[in-house]
């Protein structure tokens, strides 16, 4: 399925360094499918605005993307003093830093890039920046390289034409290529499995309808798109062997952030006996949060669930809304988290320790 341009949704980049312009370049995703538009972030207002009102999302995207805007907010201090361009580095990181609190790659890699700074902090000012730009090029390099590997591990969960369910996005446009929900998938579809995936269009703002319904039968994946409330249908029918979610912030004992709605999945999934499985880069495991209740939730506006995708308002003026945009899946309800170190198993406590010492030892 290819654009008017002649391009496929998969051929852009969902963040892009474009450094002679001192800009990010992002497809803004608010617009899909209808319309693909690349659009410029310059400014530290215009990242934040883009991250905010998900033109660019998803937990590694945003990674990426705050990781790029620290780059170049700081390219453009102007000083030689490291006192001095470090105080504004650390302003500019806060600033970035405050847009959502859920996903903790956000923070993640805004102290990756810190730390490039504290360690070099002998460097000429001009060589710190040089740094910068690099540190920020290899988070981006990594999540390729990151989700790839949770694709192979994900794919030896499941077999050729296994139906697949999953919730929201996180595919290519929440990350830099295969995604991490969606990686078992495509490299599935390399491979000639010929998955039958089942996509949850994910209330309020359609994640599952507009992206990743979009991008998997962009690709020639078999895709179904389901109302949210349907998950219990198709796998009470039989049609799904397997559930692949993303994930925000998995905690230390294994509960797990994701998209409002993936908790209702995975006790479905329970109910039905179907596999539930978290596909997690480490950058995304929060060893500082013992459990799912320290998680902040980001609320979001009313209307986004009164009228945001609505030709016109479909609720009552004044009516109360409760808009969560994450909700917490409990680990007794995961069967497995997929990380690029291996698949952790309950406990949780004791195997997502494990894969932080294979991370250690630099096993991949
Ligand atoms: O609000 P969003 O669209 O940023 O939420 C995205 C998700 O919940 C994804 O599942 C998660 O970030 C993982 S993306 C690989």
């Amino acid at each position: 399925m290819k654009n008017t341009d002649g391009k496929n949704i998969l051929d852009y980049e969902t963040v892009a360094l474009d450094d002679e312009n001192n800009a990010i370049i992002i497809i803004d995703q608010t617009k899909l499918p209808g319309e693909t538009k690349l659009i410029s972030l310059k400014t530290g207002e215009e990242i934040w605005e883009a991250i905010y009102l998900l033109k660019v999302r998803g937990a590694p995207a945003i990674g990426v993307t705050a990781a790029f805007g620290i780059y170049l907010l700081a390219k453009q201090i102007l000083t030689e003093d490291y006192e001095a361009f470090y105080q504004e580095f650390r302003k500019q990181k806060e600033y970035l830093d405050s847009v959502r609190p859920t996903a903790v790659n956000l923070s993640w890699a805004l102290n990756r890039m810190e730390e490039v700074c504290i360690k070099n902090r002998e460097m000429a000012v001009a060589d710190l920046k040089e740094l910068l730009r690099k540190e920020a090029v290899s988070i981006k390099e990594e999540d390729i390289r990151v989700c790839k590997a949770i694709g192979e591990y994900g794919l030896s969960l499941v077999k050729p034409g296994d139906g697949i369910l999953t919730h929201c996005n996180a595919g290519k446009l929440a990350a830099c290529k295969y995604g991490t929900a969606t990686a078992p998938i495509y490299l599935g579809e390399e491979r000639g499995y010929h998955f039958r995936v089942f996509a949850d269009e994910t209330r309020p703002l359609l994640q599952g309808a507009r992206l990743t319904a979009y991008e998997l039968f962009s690709s020639g994946v078999d895709v179904t798109l389901i109302c949210d409330n349907m998950s219990a249908t198709v796998m009470k029918n039989g049609w799904v062997n397997a559930v692949f979610v993303g994930c925000d912030r998995v905690a230390a004992n294994g509960d797990t952030a994701n998209k409002i709605g993936t908790s209702v999945v995975a006790a479905v999934a329970k109910r039905y006996h179907v596999p539930f499985y978290v596909c997690a880069p480490t950058a995304t495991i929060d060893r500082n949060t013992p459990t799912g209740a320290d998680i902040t939730i980001e609320q979001r506006p009313d209307h986004e669930v009164t009228e945001m995708w609505y030709q016109e308002r479909m609720a009552p003026e004044g009516i109360k809304v409760f808009n969560p945009a994450f909700d917490v899946t409990d680990h007794d309800l995961i069967s497995g988290i997929v990380t690029e170190y291996g698949i952790a198993r309950a406990p949780y406590t004791e195997s997502l320790q494990e894969i932080f010492r294979k991370k250690e030892e630099g096993m991949i």
